[in-house]
């Protein structure tokens, strides 16, 4: 656009300016996109969709592209993913800048928990169900990406899952919408800080949208049918809370929805993303999830492919070369408006100008900073706490923990040592030197002088007994034993479902031969997932789950073990008694049988061989101490909020955090809603015998659901007030209140 044009178009905005106070915010950023996209070619335009894996590890099928630096000095390429590090991040930037508008390249990164140090797994750290430390966690990662050239994360994934056998479900925060979607947000303002162009800020992108994590079989990239009334009561709510939270980019999802692959879904991303909720940032489709609906049957080739997704709103296209490959042949065929590829052009610009990269594409590449900001002894600590607040004691009977000094300990289990797994799937070998401590390394750390004793006993997948003669033998020398089990750290993740959740290999066969001895033992579980473990569950007195803690894992466990911190963690995911149960969840619908005890079969919608309530349920998590809860009040406050107060004491010796659980228990509703729903939770801390009144609220509008018109307009007709310790904990509720937000107080 010649320069006059541009002068008429600010001038006449500034005339506005006078007319309007409203309309002086004129976004000079979309003058400036609008400028430079008027003297883009087609060729250029359609560069800026196309994204290309760089030369760190490949995440998915590297497509052969051939020399990708000079695709870049071309204007064929608009962002790279996996390139670690500001040395080779400025080789690939030096090429945009000889590209012949010089438009700076975005660099993403799975930052899914950490960027040098590790964090423990998202699904740990959502069993803190802590804001501010999640929030803290995500605010170190963009720190250190930021200072490492990378100005994009692929991150947070917030779909929900309910299918421990997927892999992914270490990614996300759960089964529930409500934790979910606080969730979400903390991430979103963990990474963007201070909002794009802050130094430290990098765009968040919520994921995988949508209902991945519904995939059927808990099988990765399989199918998801279900109704709409599941997908906007359960599936949406936390991406629509990142939008809130002003999330700058959305990823598409690998799956089918209803039959419709979601990269090429204009349901999902222009009626409801661009559409209903008028999201301006930009979709990035998954990896090669644009050229994979040939695979889904969907398109006959990349072609197709490239006119379906461009037209439902796949802006950016990863690693597919559909974009790259046929855009230009599709506009030339009138196939493709060329209106749709600036609207997609418009918003990767508009990111790339927030983020300040045509100010210095290089802002975030600068080796001074990426030296003195990673791996930083405050940045640990705060590993080392979120971590702590991660971990989840299951049960503690006879009291074994926390395990007083002075006590002989034996450690048995094949991940006693382990230090490289504690990272878990997802991490980033940045810091190639990292001592990671180990569960051993962190009990001997505090107990310098206490006589650990260890054996193995058996590897995590092999079916050998060899060892078990050695760890019986520690365990008789032993006053505890504390053993460490669990799954591979690569057994969730990406294309990490199984079918059994079982402890792997013999594990249980080693935990039944050191019970066996009658040793008091503490079992410490560690994986990405819920698994199943029954016969331990039964007969071992304690157990914590320590899921993958990260870069300070080892410090973390040990700090619970010894009683240097409470465990305070509560589940986010209901953990099955058997693969048979899933999926199991906590808001469930009644049914019009419910079973009236765990064991009550009699034509009632139960399993003949299984007790009816699950292994450990969402929002379980027990402290050193104990708390009791009293005095439960409601009142409406305004026509459009719930104010619900009661009283907390610690009723125990240890000084400790309690979550208490708000949940609405939905006795009468049209449509139905799940018998019991998260609404509201709140970490209190108590030091022995203190009492503290604590008080949430929730809104009208976060208590409504949809009706078959899936408008969000329904209100329970009769439901109760709950306030628990988990959700199968239910300590104080209310009598049935008749239409909530109508009736006379
Ligand atoms: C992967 C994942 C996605 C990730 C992307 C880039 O296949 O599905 O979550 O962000 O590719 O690594």
């Amino acid at each position: 656009m010649p320069f006059r044009k541009i002068y008429a178009v600010v001038a006449a905005a500034a005339l506005l300016c006078v007319a309007d106070k409203a309309i002086c915010q004129v976004n000079t950023v979309d003058v400036r996109v609008n400028a430079l996209l008027a003297k883009m070619t087609l060729e250029e335009k359609i560069g800026q969709l196309n994204q290309y894996n760089g030369n760190w590890e490949a995440t998915g099928p590297v497509s052969q592209v051939g020399d990708k630096i000079a695709a870049v000095k071309a204007g064929r390429v608009g962002a790279v993913l996996n390139i670690m590090g500001t040395e080779h991040v400025k080789a690939f930037q030096d090429a945009a800048m000889q590209s012949r508008l010089k438009i700076p390249l975005l660099f993403g990164q799975d930052v899914i928990h950490g960027y040098s140090i590790t964090f423990p797994i998202p699904l740990a750290q959502a069993a803190s169900w802590d804001m501010e430390a999640i929030e803290r966690a995500e605010r170190v990662a963009a720190i250190e990406s930021a200072a490492s050239g990378i100005n994009w994360t692929f991150s947070p994934m917030v779909d929900i899952a309910r299918d421990p056998r997927w892999g992914r479900v270490m990614e996300g925060a759960g089964e529930d919408p409500f934790l979910g979607s606080k969730i979400a947000v903390a991430r979103v303002k963990g990474f963007q800080g201070k909002g794009l162009g802050s130094p430290d800020a990098i765009m968040a992108c919520a994921k995988h949208f949508v209902a991945y994590g519904a995939a059927i079989g808990g099988r990765d990239y399989n199918s998801v049918d279900m109704s709409l009334h599941s997908l906007w009561e359960t599936y949406l709510p936390p991406f629509y809370a990142a939008q809130q939270a002003g999330v700058a980019t959305f990823m598409n999802s690998f799956n089918d929805l209803n039959g419709i692959p979601a990269s090429g879904s204009s349901y999902l991303q222009r009626d409801i993303l661009k559409g209903k909720w008028n999201f301006k940032g930009f979709v990035v489709s998954d990896w090669g999830s644009i050229g994979e609906m040939v695979s889904h049957g969907y398109v006959k080739d990349n072609y197709e492919a490239a006119a379906v997704a461009i037209q439902a709103g796949s802006d950016m296209d990863m690693e597919s070369g559909s974009y790259i490959g046929h855009l230009k042949q599709l506009v030339t065929d009138k196939k493709v408006d060329v209106r749709l590829i600036d609207d997609a052009v418009r918003r990767i610009l508009r990111k790339k100008f927030e983020l300040g990269l045509f100010e210095n594409p290089y802002r975030f590449i600068d080796a001074k900073r990426e030296q003195t900001l990673l791996y930083t002894p405050e940045n640990l600590a705060v590993a080392r706490e979120v971590a702590r607040k991660s971990i989840v004691l299951l049960k503690n009977d006879q009291h074994l923990l926390p395990v007083t000094s002075g006590k002989s300990i034996g450690l048995i289990g094949p991940l006693v040592k382990a230090k490289r797994e504690l990272k878990g799937f997802w991490s980033l070998n940045v810091n190639l030197g990292e001592d990671i401590p180990s569960l051993m390394d962190g009990l001997h750390a505090q107990l310098p002088d206490a006589p650990l004793l260890y054996a193995p006993g058996c590897g995590i997948t092999d079916s050998s007994r060899a060892g078990f003669e050695e760890a019986v033998a520690v365990a008789r020398k032993s006053d505890v034993v504390i053993m460490a089990m669990g799954e591979a750290p690569d057994m969730t993740g990406e294309a990490k479902s199984r079918s059994s959740i079982h402890l792997p290999g013999i594990q249980e066969e080693l935990i039944k031969a050191i019970v066996a001895t009658g040793k008091p033992v503490v079992l410490v579980l560690m994986a990405g997932r819920p698994m199943v473990f029954d016969w331990a569950s039964e007969h071992v007195p304690t157990i914590v789950y320590a899921w993958w803690l990260g870069s300070q894992g080892g410090y973390a466990m040990a700090d619970v073990l010894l009683g240097k911190y409470n465990p305070s963690a509560k589940l986010p995911m209901t953990f099955p008694r058997s693969e048979g149960q899933i999926p199991i969840y906590y808001n469930h619908y009644s049914t019009g049988r419910p079973p009236a005890s765990d064991t009550d079969r009699f034509y009632k919608s139960a399993y003949t061989d299984l007790l009816n309530s699950p292994r450990y349920a969402f929002g379980h998590g027990l402290s050193y101490t104990s708390f009791a809860y009293s005095d439960l009040k409601w009142e409406r406050t305004g026509k459009e909020n719930i104010k619900v107060s009661f009283q907390v004491k610690n009723t125990g010796d240890y000084a400790g955090e309690e979550t208490s659980q708000l949940y609405i228990h939905n006795i009468v509703s049209r449509p139905l809603r799940p018998v019991k729903e998260l609404k509201g939770f709140k970490k209190v801390f108590l030091q022995p015998g203190e009492t503290k009144a604590v008080t949430i609220v929730f809104t009208k509008e976060e208590l409504c659901s949809y009706n078959e018109k899936l408008e969000k307009v329904v209100l329970p007709v009769a439901c109760q007030i709950m306030i628990g310790s988990a959700s199968d904990d239910i300590r104080l509720q209310t009598a049935t209140i008749n239409n909530i937000f109508s009736e006379p107080l």
